[in-house]
């Protein structure tokens, strides 16, 4: 099916073997790929994402004129699952945490001029057996695929389109939903460093202060809270 939404064109597949995928063979700005399930889901790093039926499995296809788009997905997530009920927030750079297990996953890949950010949200589907212990899923809200999407996208455009000072409006929303200032973390980059996360720099990039005070700058990598719930 091919619907118009909040200016991007919204393509489902019943079935897809990543959605990412797909979206590569499109190669049009402002196409969004759905897939009601995906066979070989992917994460960020080389993971596998399990991608059942049930779930909310996408990729928006961008031009890469905004900077910070990962970042801007991220606060779009959570403040359409905010306008759904769900109280969840976002551990740098952009996972979804909810009940401080992982709800959903941004994925950003980029080629030809385009940026391609699959989404992942463990909406209505049951969680595989094997990760029960690290994600979760809003089933018992009874959201509307539909609707979810709907107002992503709505949050998405409106983040990514408009003047030079979106950077800054990205920047300021990912700090009002961002978890993990303040906290003690681990952050896997090739190498395990462990410290306090002090702030996030205008580039993205995450300020960690170790032992001794001294700050080292994250492009990339995975964060893990040690201390949660304070
Ligand atoms: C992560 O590792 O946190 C990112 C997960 C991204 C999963 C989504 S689901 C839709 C799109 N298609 C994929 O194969 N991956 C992304």
């Amino acid at each position: 099916m091919l619907q118009r939404v909040h200016g991007y064109t919204v393509v489902e597949f019943e079935s897809l073997t990543s959605t990412q995928d797909m979206a590569k063979n499109i190669r049009r700005a402002n196409t969004v790929i759905v897939a009601k399930e995906q066979k070989n889901g992917r994460g960020r790093r080389g993971r596998t994402w399990e991608s059942p039926f049930g779930g909310l499995w996408f990729t928006v296809i961008l031009d890469n004129s905004c900077e910070l788009v990962t970042l801007a997905a991220g606060v779009a997530v959570v403040k359409a699952l905010e306008r759904m009920g769900v109280q969840a927030g976002i551990k740098w750079p952009n996972d979804i945490i909810y009940g401080e297990k992982k709800l959903g996953g941004i994925i950003a890949e980029s080629s030809g001029g385009l940026v391609y950010l699959g989404i992942g949200i463990n909406l209505n589907n049951d969680i595989p057996e094997s990760i029960r212990d690290i994600a979760v899923s809003v089933k018992d809200k009874n959201i509307v695929l539909e609707e979810l999407l709907a107002c992503i996208l709505k949050e998405l455009d409106s983040l990514v389109t408009g003047d030079s000072d979106r950077k800054f409006e990205i920047l300021k929303q990912w700090k009002k939903y961002q978890i993990v200032f303040g906290r003690k973390v681990c952050v896997i980059d090739g190498e395990l460093i462990c410290g306090v996360v002090r702030d996030i720099n205008s580039d993205g990039s995450l300020m960690v202060e170790v032992k001794g005070g001294e700050l080292k700058k994250f492009y990339a990598g995975d964060v893990h809270i040690i201390q949660m719930g304070d």
